[in-house]
C-alpha cells in the first residue's frame, strides 16, 4: 500500500472513530417531540436561556455536544455506556468509570439545570448537554459493548453504503425510514424534520403516553438513568442478531422491517421522557 493510501485510510478510520450518537436529525426529533410537551413555565424558561445564544428552539442546541469544541477524548466518553452486551445490568464501577458515562451524566446536569443559583450561562450549557444524552442513552448502541465500541467495528454495507452497525442506528435507519437525508457539515431540513417528529408523536398509543409521561423522574435521576440504560441495553441484542448471516441484495429492506419499530419507540420514548426532566426542573 502507497503511504498515500495509508494516509487516507487513516484519515477515514479517524473521522469513523468520531461518530456517536442519533445523527443529528434523531437528536431533533427527540427535542421536538420533548418541546412540545412543554408546560408553558418551562417553555418560557427553555427560550430564555436559549435567547442567550441567538437561539429559540431545543433542536437548534440537540446536537451541540456532537457538533463544537467541547467534544474532546475526555468528553467522549460521556455520550454512552458500555455494558457488556451479554450482560442484564448496569454496573456503575464496571460501566461507568470516574463517573464517565451518559447515565452519570444526566444526573449531573439535569440537576445543574434544576439549580437556579447556577448563573443562566452555566444552565444554558447544562441543558444543551441534557438533551443531547438523554437522546444518546436511548440508542441502543449507546448502551450497549461488545468489544466492538458499541457496533462501530462491525463493519458493513448499508444501502450502497460503507459504514458501520452502530452509525446505521444513529442514522441511516431512521434516515431512510423517514426519507430524510443530511447534507453537508451535519446539516438537515429543519421543516422536514419537525413535521416527522409531529408524526411520530402523533403515533405515540395512549396507553405508552401515560406510561412515558409519568412524573417522578428528575427527583429519582439516578435511577431513572440507570433504569433507561438497561431498557436500551437490552434492545441492542436486536441490532446484531437481526444482521442475516449471508447479506444477500435487498437484506436490509428486511432488517429496516424488523428494526425501525424499535429504533423509532425510542425517538418517541425519549422526547416524551425529557419533556418530563424538562418540565420537572424548570418550574
Ligand atoms: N465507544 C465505545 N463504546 C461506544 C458506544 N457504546 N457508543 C459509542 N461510542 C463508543
Ligand atoms: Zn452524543
Ligand atoms: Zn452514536
Amino acid at each position: 500500500m502507497s503511504n498515500y493510501s495509508i494516509t487516507m485510510l487513516l484519515s477515514l478510520l479517524l473521522v469513523n472513530s468520531t461518530a456517536s450518537a442519533w445523527g443529528p436529525e434523531g437528536h431533533a426529533i427527540v427535542a421536538d417531540i420533548a418541546e412540545a410537551h412543554l408546560n408553558a413555565v418551562a417553555q418560557n424558561e427553555v427560550r430564555a436561556l436559549l435567547a442567550q445564544e441567538g437561539n429559540s428552539n431545543l433542536d437548534d442546541i440537540a446536537s451541540w455536544p456532537d457538533q463544537s469544541p467541547p467534544k474532546t477524548p475526555q468528553t467522549a466518553p460521556w455520550h454512552y455506556v458500555d455494558i457488556p452486551l451479554e450482560e442484564s445490568q448496569y454496573n456503575a464501577n464496571r460501566d461507568c468509570p470516574q463517573s464517565s458515562c451518559v447515565v452519570a451524566k444526566i444526573s449531573t446536569y439535569a440537576q445543574k439545570l434544576a439549580d437556579t443559583s447556577l448563573d443562566n450561562r452555566s444552565r444554558l450549557e447544562a441543558l444543551k448537554w441534557l438533551v443531547h444524552f438523554i437522546g444518546d442513552i436511548h440508542q441502543p448502541l449507546h448502551a450497549e459493548n461488545r468489544n466492538d465500541r458499541g457496533g462501530n467495528q462491525v463493519s458493513l454495507t448499508y444501502y450502497d453504503k460503507n459504514t458501520n452497525l452502530h452509525s446505521i442506528w444513529d442514522g441511516a435507519i431512521l434516515e431512510h425510514a423517514l426519507n430524510l437525508h443530511l447534507g453537508p457539515h451535519f446539516s438537515f431540513n429543519h421543516a422536514l424534520v419537525r413535521q416527522a417528529a409531529t408524526d411520530l408523536d402523533n403515533a405515540i398509543s395512549n396507553e405508552d403516553r401515560n406510561t412515558w409521561s409519568q412524573s417522578g423522574l428528575l427527583n429519582s435521576i439516578d435511577n431513572t438513568a440507570v433504569t433507561w440504560a438497561e431498557e436500551s441495553h437490552a434492545l441492542a441484542g436486536i441490532a446484531y442478531n437481526s444482521l442475516p448471516s449471508v447479506m444477500n441484495d435487498h437484506w436490509e429492506d428486511n432488517y429496516q422491517a424488523t428494526v425501525w419499530p424499535v429504533a423509532r419507540k425510542q425517538l418517541q420514548k425519549a422526547g416524551l421522557r425529557l419533556s418530563v426532566v424538562l418540565n420537572e426542573a424548570l418550574q
